[in-house]
């Protein structure tokens, strides 16, 4: 099917899930946009995350995509179910594959999960753990300094590892296997979160796992593009352009060529 697959997020952490959809789908085209002048929505009140939220997905499905993405936890808390019923086309959060690829890892059911306050506070992960496996243990932390970091760009310097050894001191005195991270930022932190978690934890990011599930659903729904055109990426922020330029050109093998500024309302 020769339409785009969107990608939101509430800034730049979907573009986690973004790279690993481009490089299990290389022939899709991905239309990719972040909400960065409202990031973060973590700490936001749940009504104002939905508002948001349904601004972007609004602004996608006029573009006539094919399939949704929604690359923020926080977003996924909130509003899954509801736009899983309101579209004619299919919707994938991050929350399920995430809690999917921690319950494939853990050895020993002692599950950790951090992400925002609004994904914590939602106790998505809990349930979703709960919903496959109910002998599991999970003990949840919100991070609100984490996506500040992220979206400043301040992913490998000193002062980050001392806010992320001081936020995640609870957890090093827990016997925990894995840890979820659960909000599509982290991953670019996830250097240093290995740093102090140690090598007996495994560190989750939904990334793949998520590319994964669009993969499979595209291939059931027989919506996979069949066509021989090189796909041509847009990525929209309602932030600085400039920004998003950098950032695509670090983290994309060839960069994105077509990066534009929008406003949502
Ligand atoms: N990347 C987002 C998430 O996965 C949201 C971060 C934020 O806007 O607070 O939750």
């Amino acid at each position: 099917m020769n339409r785009p697959i969107g990608i939101i997020d509430s800034g730049v952490g979907g573009m986690t899930v973004a790279r690993e959809v481009m490089r299990q789908l290389p022939k899709e085209e991905v239309l990719y946009l972040g909400d960065t002048l409202r990031c973060p929505y973590g700490p936001r009140p749940f009504q104002e995350v939905r508002r948001f939220t349904l601004n972007m997905i609004r602004f996608l499905t006029e573009k006539n995509i094919k399939l949704l993405v929604i690359a923020c936890n926080t977003a996924t808390a909130a509003v899954l179910k509801e736009v899983q019923s309101m579209l004619p086309i299919p919707v994938v959060g991050v929350i399920h594959p995430g809690a999917r690829a921690a319950l494939k890892i853990t050895k020993h059911r002692e599950i950790a999960v951090i992400g925002t306050e609004g994904t914590i506070r939602s106790q998505a992960y809990d349930m979703a753990l709960h919903s496959i496996d109910d002998r599991v243990n999970v003990h949840s932390i919100a991070c609100p300094e984490f996506v500040p970091l992220v979206e400043n760009g301040m992913v490998n310097n000193q002062e980050t590892l001392q806010v992320i050894y001081e936020r995640l001191a609870p957890l090093r005195d827990m016997s925990i296997d894995t840890l979820i991270l659960g909000c599509t930022h982290y991953p670019l932190l996830s250097p240093l979160i290995e740093l102090v978690m140690g090598t007996q934890v495994t560190i989750i990011s939904s990334g793949s796992e998520t590319a994964r599930e669009v993969s499979t659903i595209l291939h059931y729904s027989n919506r996979l593009y069949t066509g021989d055109r090189a796909p041509q990426h847009r990525f929209y922020t309602t932030g600085s352009s400039e920004m998003f330029n950098r950032l695509t050109y670090e983290w994309f093998d060839q960069g994105i060529k077509y990066i534009e500024h929008i406003e949502l309302s």
